[in-house]
């Protein structure tokens, strides 16, 4: 599939969960380039009117400007502690509802929000479902920069080859925390609450992109059309 049809497919998701949001609601927005789509379609309804009061709380520090710059007022915890509707994209998608998340390397915010929001709506094209988590991307794990070489060699002893990442200039990556990320390969990953519950019990180990449970809706975008998945939570 090419990148133009990816992108309508990624598009369409997004419109279909903004259609959840009602005016005077407090909005979770997601980071990447699915959520965008869902920041355009809120912008363009605020613009238009059709869309009122809404208190949104970005993600990111990229997803604030992104906001900011079409118009979107943002605003932090100090303004609401419970957000009605968290809309956000994933790397990869199990078949409950289990997603791998930090892809751009927002996961800590991003799972805030997600634990944080009534209704979590999580916004893919198909090439993100996987039969088992770990198929398709490498686990992100947030890291404090102080110790990440103690913090990666603990990871590879769980069984993982451990990447720290870089960016696009040969940097070393550095979070809105200003924490490091590693990219960890764990293979398939046969049970995930298990791996997430080892990560979480570890100090040094800020966040890990594991998200269990925190899913309402999957929305996924297919060349068919859309489809709508509802979790129990
Ligand atoms: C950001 O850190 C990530 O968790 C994104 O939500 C995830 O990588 C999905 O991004 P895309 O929509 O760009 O694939």
């Amino acid at each position: 599939m090419n990148q133009d049809n990816l992108s309508e497919l990624k598009k369409a998701a997004a419109v279909f969960a903004v259609n959840f949001i009602r005016s005077g609601m407090s909005v979770g927005l997601g980071t990447g380039s699915t959520a965008i789509y869902a920041i355009e379609e809120i912008a363009q309804r605020l613009n238009d009117g059709t869309l009122t009061d809404l208190v949104c709380i970005p993600s990111s520090e990229e997803t604030k400007l992104n906001a900011l710059s079409r118009n979107i007022p943002v605003y932090g915890f100090d303004r609401v502690t419970r957000i009605d509707i968290n809309i956000d994209g994933a790397d990869e998608v199990d078949n409950e509802g289990n997603l791998i998340k930090g892809g751009g390397g927002a996961l800590l915010r991003e799972k805030v929000l997600a634990q944080n929001c009534g209704r979590n709506i999580v916004i893919i094209d198909e090439t993100k479902l996987s039969e088992n988590l770990g198929e398709k991307w490498h686990l992100p794990v947030e890291v404090l920069p102080f110790c990440w070489q103690a913090e990666a060699s603990y990871i590879e002893a769980l069984g993982a080859k451990v990447v720290l990442r870089i960016n696009e200039d040969k940097e070393t990556f550095v979070t809105d925390q200003q924490n490091f990320i590693l990219d960890c390969n764990f293979g398939i990953i046969s049970n995930p609450e298990e791996l997430s519950r080892m990560l979480e019990h570890r100090a040094g180990i800020v966040e890990n992109g594991l998200f269990i449970n925190t899913t309402n809706d999957i929305v996924t975008g297919k060349p068919g059309g859309i489809d709508h998945k509802q979790i129990k939570r």
